[in-house]
């Protein structure tokens, strides 16, 4: 540590999960997928947002805190970065009661969307709502993403569905993230539905979508492109063009994969490359080989399956596969009211056979991957964002384990504290 060191944030006396890289930076998969490079009695510090030094014991120190730094002792408790969640829908009105009380099943979930309900429920909703209306339901869900210890978010449009709602929602989630206290994501979810009256013109319906591919790359509206690729929804065949589009214009491509069937999703996603292919519950092992080949992350996504009731993704397949893990929490309206990323650590071990650890890389650096974002964010290492939260726990592991609970004690983006609970004990 070079002694000089300028500081304005040091948290220390702490266990230090800093998930820093084991070699070149790159997903953690296999035998490594549990390894959040725990540090006893470790410290970190920050400087104007960004992380200058790590270490343990003392050493912190010898830095020259700036007047005014923030020093925080965390008795022993477990420091680590900022949970990153790559995949929500953030941008919505509405809530689907009705649906959730009367559904069971995945059959469900799609006869409902084919008789016009379910996705197109909430589409009426949103197109309904103001946007003053539409920002304010973001921010204060927003809010209390950041208190549950989310400093880097993916946000989704897709609740539009036509081209010109859904660019009305991306300009929204633009400003958003220019507010944004952390770091917003931006997606452009161009294939979700296809609108009622496009029924007969489906491949109209696509070359619109794939229309505004270009105004969004030119005004940054996306980093990102996404379909939801489902039996009865879109087939792989017909997005691919939207998808290639996307690609040969610098956009990133996800995609809704065998979140309800399998219809070869995985492979469509490893095809194009993907960045990421989410949900993926229904994989076949063909499809999770194409996913390891192509090195495309599997975003896995319990809420969504507690919440309709479909068997969720077996982790250790992807694990065995040494496909690389992300979890997320899929906050959205008809699949999964989830906000924290804590709940979906805790349902990933529980439901989808993950470790802890392992649920616990899936949730920082592994889905800062999924996001693009793998040497920015995820890790406590030097030149990285100071996206740090503080837990009420010396054991990372009682995250997954205290299911509901409110482990979060602090948290801060970009180096500065953006959330703080006074747990009494
Ligand atoms: O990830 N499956 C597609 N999209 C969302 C659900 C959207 C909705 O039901 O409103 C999902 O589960
Ligand atoms: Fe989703």
């Amino acid at each position: 540590m070079t002694i000089s060191k300028e500081a304005d944030l040091v948290l220390h006396r702490a266990r230090l999960l800093t998930l820093a890289p084991l070699g070149e930076e790159r997903p953690r998969v296999g035998p490594a997928a549990d390894d959040v490079g725990a540090v006893e009695d470790g410290w970190v510090a920050a400087r104007d947002g960004a992380i200058v030094a790590t270490g343990h014991g003392h050493g912190w120190e010898r830095l020259d805190l700036v007047r005014g730094a923030t020093v925080e002792d965390a008795g022993g408790r477990v420091v680590m970065p900022g949970f990153v969640d790559p995949h929500t829908h953030l941008c919505y009105a509405g809530e689907r009661w009705d649906e959730f009380s009367a559904r069971r099943s995945a059959t469900d979930y799609l006869a409902i969307l084919e008789s016009g309900g379910g996705i197109h429920a909430t589409v009426r909703a949103t197109r309904a709502a103001t946007d003053d209306e539409l920002l304010a339901l973001m921010r204060a869900r927003i809010d209390r993403i950041v208190a549950a210890g989310t400093t880097t978010i993916e946000v989704k449009s897709g609740y539009g569905l036509e081209p010109e709602e859904e660019l009305r929602h991306l300009r929204l989630i633009a400003q958003l993230r220019s507010e944004a206290l952390i770091d917003v994501s931006p997606t452009y979810l161009a294939a979700h539905a296809l609108p009622r009256r496009a029924a007969a013109d489906r491949a109209g319906f696509l070359r619109a979508a794939r229309g505004a591919l270009a105004e969004i790359a030119r005004d940054h509206l996306a980093e990102a492109v996404d379909a939801f690729v489902e039996k009865g929804v879109f087939d792989a065949d017909e997005v691919a063009p939207l998808m290639r589009e996307a690609a040969a214009l610098g956009l990133a491509v996800t995609v809704h994969a065998d979140q309800m069937n399998d219809v070869g999703g995985a492979a469509f996603a490893a095809k194009l490359e993907a960045r990421s292919a989410d949900h993926l519950s229904r994989a076949s092992a063909e499809g999770l080989r194409a996913l390891e080949r192509s090195g495309t992350v599997a975003v896995l996504l319990p809420g969504s399956s507690l919440f309709v009731g479909y068997p969720p993704p077996d982790g250790r397949r992807f694990v065995a596969h040494r496909v690389a893990v992300a979890l997320g929490t899929d906050h959205n309206p008809g699949t999964s009211p989830l906000e924290g990323m804590p709940t979906a650590v805790a349902l990933a071990v529980t439901l989808c056979g993950l470790t802890p650890r392992e649920a616990i890389v899936a949730a920082t650096i592994n889905a800062a991957h999924a996001l693009g974002r793998g040497k920015r964010a995820g890790a406590l290492v030097e030149g990285r964002r100071a996206d740090v939260v503080v837990l009420d726990t010396d054991d990372e592991r009682e995250v997954a384990y205290r299911l509901g609970a409110r482990l979060v004690r602090s948290v801060y983006a970009n180096g500065a504290r953006v959330s703080r609970t006074e747990i009494v004990t």
